[in-house]
């Protein structure tokens, strides 16, 4: 199925992605293998950011919703980052034939941290799309990608300490827990937890 952005209304396209989310196939099976693929940002993709960074529920552990204001120079940014290879940041593509539906985000990049250059991972899923194991299949297929491309080392991730789908993610993916840290997101201060993981050691399906 098809759709055409510039010919319906958000509301509409909303409701495609939700009637794709109810047909289609991702679901954790028993291995916890889930079919999806990653594509990196693309200018086409603000009503997706609008979505996903917008929300005062997507964005309730991340220190609350951006201004919509914000989100064309934030995707701008974002392909920035992207094209000169700084940051990996790709949107999550649910296996249901449809290229250009997209059901998240998943990102890898460097941040200075008390005078130290450190890899953080962060991730989002929209709400039609959650419970599905999504979430977590794009985290390993990044690491995955890490490992193989023998960058970043050690990967760091600060999912609020509310946050139990975040953390269920970290914990099964073989992250290590470090301990509580009060992390600055949008300017906005939030209790996290502290993970962190080698991409060597991530934590493979059939182990799970
Ligand atoms: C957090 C988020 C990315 C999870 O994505 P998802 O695709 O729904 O998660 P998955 O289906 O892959 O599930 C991952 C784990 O969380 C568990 N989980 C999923 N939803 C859950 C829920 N509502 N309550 C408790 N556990 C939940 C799953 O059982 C799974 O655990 P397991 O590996 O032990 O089986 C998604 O809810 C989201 O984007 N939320 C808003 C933005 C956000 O918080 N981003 C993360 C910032 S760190």
């Amino acid at each position: 199925m098809q759709v055409d952005e510039d010919v319906v209304a958000d509301g509409d396209v909303v409701l495609m992605a939700e009637i794709l989310a109810k047909t289609m196939s991702p679901r954790p099976t028993g291995d916890g293998k889930v079919d999806i693929a990653l594509r990196e940002v693309a200018a086409g993709d603000a009503d997706i950011y609008e979505r996903m960074f917008c929300d005062p529920t997507m964005m309730s552990h991340l220190g609350g919703p951006l201004p919509r204001g914000s989100i064309e120079a934030k995707l701008r940014h974002d392909i920035d980052e992207a094209t000169s290879g700084r940051a990996w940041i790709y949107m999550i593509q649910p296996s249901c034939g449809d290229p250009s539906v997209v059901g998240g985000n998943v990102v890898l990049w460097a941040q200075e941290s008390h005078g130290v250059w450190i890899s953080e991972i962060g991730w989002m899923v929209l709400p039609e799309f959650q419970g599905r194991g999504i979430g977590k299949a794009a985290v390993r297929l990044l690491l995955r990608r890490a490992r193989d491309a023998g960058r970043w080392g050690v990967v760091h991730a600060y999912p609020g300490v509310a946050n139990t789908a975040s953390n269920a993610i970290c914990r099964s993916l073989g992250f290590t827990l470090i301990g509580r840290h009060d992390a600055v997101y949008a300017e906005r201060s939030l209790p996290t937890n502290h993970w962190h993981i080698h991409p060597v050691n991530l934590t493979e399906p059939s182990a799970d």
